[in-house]
């Protein structure tokens, strides 16, 4: 494993969406390498217990009660960031929420807009709240959890699939925007991966063997395989870098 703790080491970091799965490997992974981190879910009962295990190894966590697709929650925390520590050096929007499967001719106003407003609305307003504090010590580094389904069409999943594609072009419209001020914007687009979110195809072994049929590793992936990824684009090992996606999936889009 590479040395984070040199690029990693106090900075002040979200990670939006560390109760569990890929959000929590992250936040784990940047508290171990000594990073400050203030982590979201949507109730305290299950930030808590995240919390708990990371302070116990030492870690400055800072949880934060957030649901990501409401205004006046992501205010209390940028205002909550803002009097602990300031402002932020890294952002990483990893919550996201897919209720339904269902046909996007067929998917209700309601899913749609909830979905937009957690996954697209609720990462671009936070990034909104934190760019000027960035801007002002000119350094800064946003990324982004999309996914595959954002690269490509994902039937069945369609408002998640367009979320996830704005995702994409909000990060890529970003990083031309705000490079000058010294901020860069990258995201990562994952594949499967084992986690609460993803349950529903596990529990299909029809689905999930027609899924990695499509896999050249012939396996899904752990959150852990990503957070080495998220520390790169985090950190200024990666200063050269913005704008892009980086694909880790077990090679199926090849
Ligand atoms: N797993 C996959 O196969 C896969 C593939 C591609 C992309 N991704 C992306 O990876 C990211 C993390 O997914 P995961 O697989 O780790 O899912 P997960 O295990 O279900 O975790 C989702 C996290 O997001 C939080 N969350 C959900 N809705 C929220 C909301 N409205 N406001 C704030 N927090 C919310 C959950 O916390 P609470 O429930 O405690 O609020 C939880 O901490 C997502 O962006 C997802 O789209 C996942």
């Amino acid at each position: 494993m590479a040395d984070w703790t040199r690029d990693l080491a106090g900075k002040r970091t979200l990670v939006t969406g560390a109760t569990r799965g890929i959000g929590e490997a992250i936040a784990e992974a940047f508290s171990r390498f000594g990073a400050k981190v203030a982590i979201t879910g949507r109730k305290p009962e299950s930030l808590d217990p995240v919390a708990a295990r990371l302070s116990g190894e030492g870690g400055e966590i800072l949880p934060i009660a957030c649901h990501n697709g409401r205004a006046e929650d992501r205010e209390a925390l940028f205002q909550k960031i803002q009097s602990e520590w300031g402002g932020l050096d890294v952002i990483v929007n990893n919550a996201a929420t897919n209720p339904i499967m269902a046909p996007l001719a067929e998917t209700s106003l309601e899913a749609w807009e909830k979905i937009q407003n957690t996954n697209v609305t609720g990462p671009l307003n936070l990034i909104q709240k934190f760019v000027p504090g960035m801007a002002e010590q000119g350094s800064g580094s946003i990324v982004n959890i999309a996914s595959v389904a954002g690269l490509e069409p994902a039937p069945g999943l369609g408002a998640y699939s367009v979320s996830k594609a704005a995702l994409l072009m909000l990060t890529k419209v970003l990083a031309r925007e705000l490079g000058g001020k010294g901020i860069r914007c990258n995201a990562i687009a994952p594949g499967l991966i084992e986690t609460k979110f993803s349950e529903a195809l596990f529990q299909s072994k029809f689905h999930y063997d027609h899924f990695i049929q499509n896999v050249p590793l012939g396996r899904h992936g752990q959150p852990e395989e990503l957070v080495e990824a998220v520390c790169y684009l985090a950190s200024e090992t990666s200063s050269y870098m913005t704008g892009q996606v980086l694909v880790i999936d077990g090679g199926s889009r090849v």
